[in-house]
């Protein structure tokens, strides 16, 4: 028999189920609480309000960690693959070489945009961002399928052939973005390289001349990819769910993912941190006067790269990313200034009692784009990196979702604050 809550209100004592989940995190179920008391919970931001259970990802913000369905991201990060995770998150188990092969034949098999698509992106300005460009084509691919367009909520037969698209055709669609921007042709995916690398050659080969896949670049953007791959209900993945609780299909939800990571509060933090770290370097700052502005609410300033809504302790994901960080850097032989800086902000930051307070460390976003500067990925890339990485943790959620029973339209209520009844007043007579 599970605990109970009681509630005393106006004079009444209502009692709720509790409901506590593998980890031990517990949850007082206010499903009924509307129908008998009239009232409902308000919780700006939802800091405490859970949407969902849910069997992909579990985080301990208090003890910084993080593992997909149960294995820890430091063995992962260690001994896997992002195609080999990206498998983990969807289908609940680590897959089988058989498995596996199945899966990257079938990333393989659908790593081509229908070639129409190609028109779409001559419509861009040179100068759209990427994530507009990324969020816009993930629907536009849809409406070269007739299965998506008359999408089947539910137990979806095509459904792994959906998600293997989606996960090989976004790095196609990130990497002719970043084409088009520069001006360049577009090269298209080769049959014989795996994810990561074929990334790396549709961004930066040349018809006349393919680009050096360094090994090392490989295993650190992998990584990378690894390390963004789901992180339980975050901003863009609940925007995925609730997009996906409508029932539209697979790529409509995602593509409003890609949005919802935009924001520079989220995934776009990773181009902020660049840009803030450039900044002060420019400026000649030993990171002490953005420190300063960064505590002054007035300044319209952050650290940006350090905070976290859960995680009061080290982001594991930020502590494996600047091992990396060193271990790249010194494999391509280069030492970059932005790493001292970012190095003597931490350390500074976490010295100072603002943000030791505010319990504010460094989170995935903070080193990301050390790394993904020095294996030559452009700054306006980094989010589109972020979202290529998260692709399959949207789409564990989206299956998640679909296979539930009793899934239903995600329609939060609201507590009214606006003028009580205003009766129309004709045009001639207002004032
Ligand atoms: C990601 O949810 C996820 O899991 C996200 C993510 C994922 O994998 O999906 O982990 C990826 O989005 C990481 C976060 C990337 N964003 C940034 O690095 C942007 C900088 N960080 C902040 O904007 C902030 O820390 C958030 C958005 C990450 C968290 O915001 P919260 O939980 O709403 O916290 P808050 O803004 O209420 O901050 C609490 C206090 C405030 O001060 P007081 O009002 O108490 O005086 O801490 C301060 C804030 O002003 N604060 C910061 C700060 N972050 C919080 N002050 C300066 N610099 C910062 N970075």
């Amino acid at each position: 028999m599970s605990k109970e809550a009681r509630l005393e209100l106006d004079g009444k004592v209502f009692t709720l189920p509790t409901v506590e989940g593998t980890e031990g995190e517990k949850a007082v179920d206010v499903s009924t609480l509307r129908a008998a008391t009239q009232y409902i919970t308000l919780d700006d931001g939802y800091g405490n309000t859970g949407s969902c259970t849910s069997k992909v990802t579990f985080i301990d913000g208090d003890k910084g960690i993080l593992r997909y369905r149960g294995i820890p991201i430091e063995e992962l990060a260690e001994r896997s693959t992002f195609v080999e995770t990206s498998y983990l998150l969807i289908y609940g188990t680590l897959p089988t070489r058989a498995q596996l092969k199945t899966f990257s034949d079938l990333l393989t098999r659908h790593q081509f945009l229908h070639e129409d698509m190609t028109y779409h992106f001559e419509g861009f300005p040179t100068a759209a961002h990427p994530m507009a460009i990324l969020s816009s084509m993930i629907n536009a691919a849809s409406c070269f399928d007739a299965g998506l367009m008359n999408w089947q909520w539910g137990k979806n037969q095509q459904f792994d052939i959906y998600a293997a698209q989606l996960i090989s055709q976004v790095r196609t669609i990130a990497a002719y973005s970043y084409r088009k921007s520069k001006g360049l042709p577009l090269i298209y995916p080769k049959q014989s390289y795996k994810y990561t690398e074929n990334f790396l050659h549709m961004m930066f080969s040349m018809p006349y001349e393919d680009f050096e896949i360094k090994p090392e670049v490989v295993k650190a953007l992998d990584l990378i990819f690894l390390l963004h791959a789901d992180h339980e209900q975050n901003c863009s993945t609940s925007t995925v769910r609730m997009v996906a609780s409508s029932q539209a299909n697979l790529f409509a939800s995602c593509a409003a993912g890609v949005c919802a990571l935009w924001g520079p509060l989220h995934g776009g933090a990773n181009q902020a941190v660049l840009e803030m770290l450039d900044q002060i370097h420019r400026d000649g700052d030993d990171g002490s006067k953005f420190i300063a502005a960064a505590k002054d609410k007035n300044s319209g300033k952050k650290l940006m790269g350090f905070g976290h809504r859960v995680y009061k302790n080290h982001d594991p994901r930020a502590t494996i990313i600047k091992k990396a960080c060193d271990d790249v850097l010194a494999k391509l032989n280069i030492s970059d200034p932005l790493l001292d800086i970012a190095k003597k902000l931490e350390e500074a930051a976490l010295k100072d009692s603002y943000f030791v307070e505010r319990k504010l460390y460094p989170n995935v976003d903070f080193y990301s784009g050390i790394i993904m500067r020095a294996i030559g990925i452009p700054v306006e890339m980094f989010t589109v990196i972020f979202a290529i990485g998260r692709m399959p943790g949207w789409i564990a959620n989206y299956k998640e979702i679909m296979e539930e029973p009793k899934s239903r339209i995600y329609r939060p209520r609201q507590i009214y604050t606006g003028r009580t009844l205003n009766p129309f007043v004709p045009l001639g007579d207002r004032k």
